[in-house]
């Protein structure tokens, strides 16, 4: 077998990718794309990946979060912050409940690239191409805005690159140290949940004067004072990551510089197209995106083509099929990956198999779908004998209105008061953190068991 290139994704049938018009424009992008910076060091991936390795064993949880989309328009340090802040608040939650290091990924600093379920959209009768995300071209209902642009991968670029520089600022500069971890708490989650994480938060910071007092607060003084975190996005938009890919010198492998951790999407996951060519030749670690119609010869397919060497931490099966169609189609693909004797880390993402339309027009997703498909995962994972490592769904630290229920009760007609994603709704900070406190429950209903089963 020869060589895996950068470019050898271009050969094999893509979907979901814009045709651009104006070639000597998107050529002459590629190339000064090229020629910037990474975005992210072959280290932090590798980092990364043990990390995930150690989810896949139950010694650690992944949360996985942010936009659905990123948009040029939105972009604010604030919106940065606040959504920091919430994975942070949600990240505290998890590791009290689950009693392991959470490991915090954002869909940040490169989540910019839309599958879609059409190519057209109608609006009145007239007809136009869909909106693709950002950094292909622009949300407006208009024939101008619809049309593909080269250079507007390099405006996703730089927004990337600034978004991870207050990111990396945020994690290691004193906002991200446990002690603060009253000041996380946002001005409008009040609510049950925000009360309770109060309560959390109060503990926490007993814990850490007892630590102080009895001395035991400098060894461990770096690790409280600072995060890792990391970024992620779908690797959809194939000319932007091969532009970034970078040679490491140290292992002698490729890199997708974009991000730490790239994944393929439900529809462009076919085994001999172009998004897991470009996929299996970097060393990140990857997400698989598993929907129902995910077969289990497609499963063995696609585990032989990404990850060969079967490591451990390279594969993130995320699940995403549905409240109520988890166990028609969970355990078919945990029984493949046991007949394989596959390394994986198993996520749930129920976002994707829950939206609808709800009764006022909006795109929305119901939180109790999303509470149950998680509760459903947790349920398979526990028949199975297998390991539930992480979760991954679609926030903001905003307080929007896009997903309908949650303790403060959005109801259909108040989904038009903040609605204000450019692609599927997001969990608000409120409904993250009830979230986070279910996923806690059940992680450590999990470990009393296991507790129980090593006696
Ligand atoms: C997404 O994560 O935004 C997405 C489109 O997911 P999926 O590929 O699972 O539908
Ligand atoms: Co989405």
């Amino acid at each position: 077998m020869s060589e895996w290139q950068k470019s050898d994704w271009r050969a094999k049938p893509r979907v979901q990718m814009p045709d651009y018009t104006d070639q000597t424009a998107l050529e002459a992008v590629e190339s000064q794309l090229s020629k910037y910076p990474p975005l992210v060091f072959a280290g932090e991936a590798r980092k990364l990946k043990s990390q995930l390795a150690a989810a896949s064993r139950g010694e650690a949880f992944l949360l996985q979060g942010g936009d659905c989309a990123e948009s040029f328009e939105q972009f604010s340090a604030n919106a940065i912050r606040d959504t920091f802040k919430v994975m942070l608040q949600m990240a505290m939650v998890l590791t009290y409940g689950a009693k392991v290091p959470v490991i915090k990924v954002g869909r940040m600093a490169g989540q910019f690239a839309k599958p879609r379920s059409a190519p057209t959209e109608t609006v009145e009768g007239v007809e136009l191409p869909s909106y693709r995300g950002d950094i292909i071209n622009e949300l407006a209902f208009t024939p101008e805005a619809r049309i593909p642009d080269p250079a507007k991968m390099l405006q996703a670029y730089t927004q990337a690159a600034a978004t991870l520089n207050l990111l990396r600022a945020f994690s290691t500069g004193g906002y991200a140290d446990v002690h603060q971890v009253h000041q996380w708490t946002l001005g409008f989650t009040e609510s049950e949940k925000a009360e309770q994480y109060r309560d959390l938060a109060n503990r926490i910071s007993d814990t850490l004067d007892f630590m102080r007092a009895a001395g035991v607060n400098s060894a461990t003084a770096h690790s409280l004072q600072t995060v890792d975190f990391y970024t992620s996005h779908e690797a959809l938009l194939l000319e932007y990551e091969e532009a970034l890919c970078r040679l490491d010198s140290t292992s002698g492998k490729w890199l997708a510089g974009s991000g730490h951790m790239l994944w393929i999407g439900d529809r462009t996951r076919q085994p001999d197209g172009a998004h897991v060519e470009f996929c299996s030749g970097v060393l990140n670690p990857i997400g698989l995106k598993c929907g129902p119609s995910m077969t289990s010869d497609d499963l063995k397919a696609l585990m032989a083509k990404l990850n060969p060497q079967n490591e451990e931490g390279r594969l993130t099966l995320i699940a995403r099929f549905g409240a109520g169609k988890v166990a028609e189609n969970l355990p078919r693909l945990i029984q493949t990956v046991k007949e394989e004797g596959a390394n994986v880390l198993w996520t749930c993402d129920p976002m994707h198999g829950n939206t609808i339309k709800s009764s006022t027009g909006y795109k929305t997703r119901p939180f109790d779908s999303v509470l149950r498909e998680v509760r459903e995962f947790f349920g398979v994972h526990k028949a199975e004998g297998t390991i539930p490592g992480g979760v991954h769904f679609e926030m903001t630290g905003q307080d929007v209105t896009e997903c309908t229920g949650g303790v403060r009760a959005v109801t259909d007609e108040d989904l038009s008061d903040r609605y204000h994603t450019a692609c599927d709704p997001r969990l608000n900070a409120s409904q993250s953190l009830e979230l986070a406190f279910l996923v806690a429950e059940e992680l450590s209903a999990l470990r009393d068991v296991r507790q129980a089963n090593a006696v």
